[in-house]
């Protein structure tokens, strides 16, 4: 049984406070976790509260509803206590970053117990040959970055490495080139809030640079890179005026459509998220009926790790991809759930990071412990290395 949950105040990425739950049973197992913060934040995620108000709340409700009642290794009942204690639907009563920290303590606590590594406790297998491919961004803006790109990500999607050490260096390798790109014409960049470049160009330089870097760096390492991008177009869509904003440029939602339909065909793109704002499921299904077969068309904004919205995209054929978050529902059995509804409809599952981070790296596990076939979570700068780190580790079984 859990014997102490305690929780404090923590530092992320962007230097923002989070919270950090420990957990401890009373077989003396341990876990510790952070609750990740999102920017460009999905109007249907779970509610996170400022961190002190949200840890209070989790301290005066969700603490005693763990301490003597509920074993860390039954994630379920941890986090069917979690619920319990909050009461709402949306976790804005003890925060879903607190829900998500103590959540994740609690897994790793269980892991700890069993003496197995968090991703064989959460449910999987590694298998060499079948590890996430990790999208990891190079270029970016939007709600990342001032004075950058409008599509807030450009990806580096390396489909045909032979495995995840050699997909993350290579992501790594395109970064680097970039940079020396950058540098060749001139252009300084300093660096958005994931790590990615984010250089005062426009979107079509971004498109030439990462398509130069992804060829030069696949000749030199042998295995095809193709290009993805997070359009994050809730933040670009003026729901007044029922446009799209890049800069001066206008798209109607019918041009929007058309016009990712045609960069799919330009770049061959391996990945687009968020290609149209998180309420048009119709413009999702229309993106995806044209081009659904030739790409990942994964939903953030549009599902953000809830079921009932996934269920939603699966009925009108929106996307054939979800993000997952834990940090959007609150909990890693409704992250959980997320995946395995989207596996069993043939959507493919991506775990990400969001662009408030800290080095906690459950996510890595979460993605081999479900088999999904990607993992979104940067390419260099520690937050992101501690997860790209972990999953060379796991490919090793060195954790
Ligand atoms: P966020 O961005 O963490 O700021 O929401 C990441 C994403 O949109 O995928
Ligand atoms: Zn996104």
């Amino acid at each position: 049984l859990i014997r102490s949950v305690s929780l404090r105040r923590v530092l992320d990425s962007r230097g923002n406070s989070t919270v950090e739950a420990d957990v401890l049973t009373e077989s003396g197992g341990f876990g510790r976790a952070a609750a990740p913060s999102g920017a460009s934040t999905g109007e249907y995620e779970a509610i996170e509260l400022p961190t002190g108000e949200a840890i209070a709340a989790a301290r005066q409700h969700a603490v005693p509803r763990l301490i003597g009642e509920v074993h860390a290794g039954n994630q379920r009942d941890v986090d069917a206590a979690l619920h319990a204690a909050d009461g709402t639907d949306d976790f804005s009563e003890i925060g879903a970053n607190s829900a998500v920290a103590i959540s994740m303590a609690a897994a790793k606590a269980g892991a700890d117990v069993l003496g197995a590594p968090l991703y064989q406790h959460l449910g999987g297998t590694f298998r060499g040959d079948n590890f996430p491919i990790p999208l990891g961004n190079v270029v970016g803006g939007g709600e990342h970055a001032k004075e950058a790109t409008h599509i807030q990500e450009f990806l580096a999607a390396p489909v045909g490495a032979p495995s995840v050490s050699e997909a993350v260096f290579a992501n790594a390798a395109v970064h680097d080139r970039i940079g020396a790109l950058l540098d060749e014409r001139g252009i300084a960049a300093g660096k958005g809030d994931e790590g990615a470049w984010a250089p005062p160009i426009d979107d079509a330089t971004a498109f030439e640079l990462v398509a130069e870097a992804t060829d030069d760096v696949a000749d030199d390492v042998g295995f095809d890179i193709g290009i993805g991008l997070d359009v994050a177009a809730s933040e670009l869509y003026d729901a007044d005026d029922e446009v799209y904003r890049y800069g001066d440029v206008e798209r109607t939602p019918a041009e929007q459509v058309d016009y990712i339909a045609d960069l799919v065909s330009e770049y061959d793109l391996a990945y687009v998220e968020d290609p149209v704002e998180e309420n048009d499921f119709d413009g999702f299904a229309d993106l995806t009926a044209r081009v659904g077969d030739r790409t990942v068309l994964c939903g953030d904004d549009l599902f953000v790790t809830n079921v009932d919205r996934l269920q939603r995209g699966i009925d009108e054929g929106a996307g054939n991809a979800i993000l997952v978050k834990p940090n959007q529902i609150g909990t890693l059995s409704d992250a959980v759930d997320a995946v395995e509804l989207a596996t069993r409809n043939g959507l493919q599952a991506v775990v990400s990071h969001r662009s408030g981070e800290t080095e906690d790296a459950t996510i890595a596990h979460l993605a081999v412990a479900t088999d999904a076939p990607f993992i979104k979570t940067g390419t260099v700068g520690g937050e992101r290395t501690a997860k790209l780190n972990e999953l060379i580790r796991i490919a090793e079984d060195a954790v």
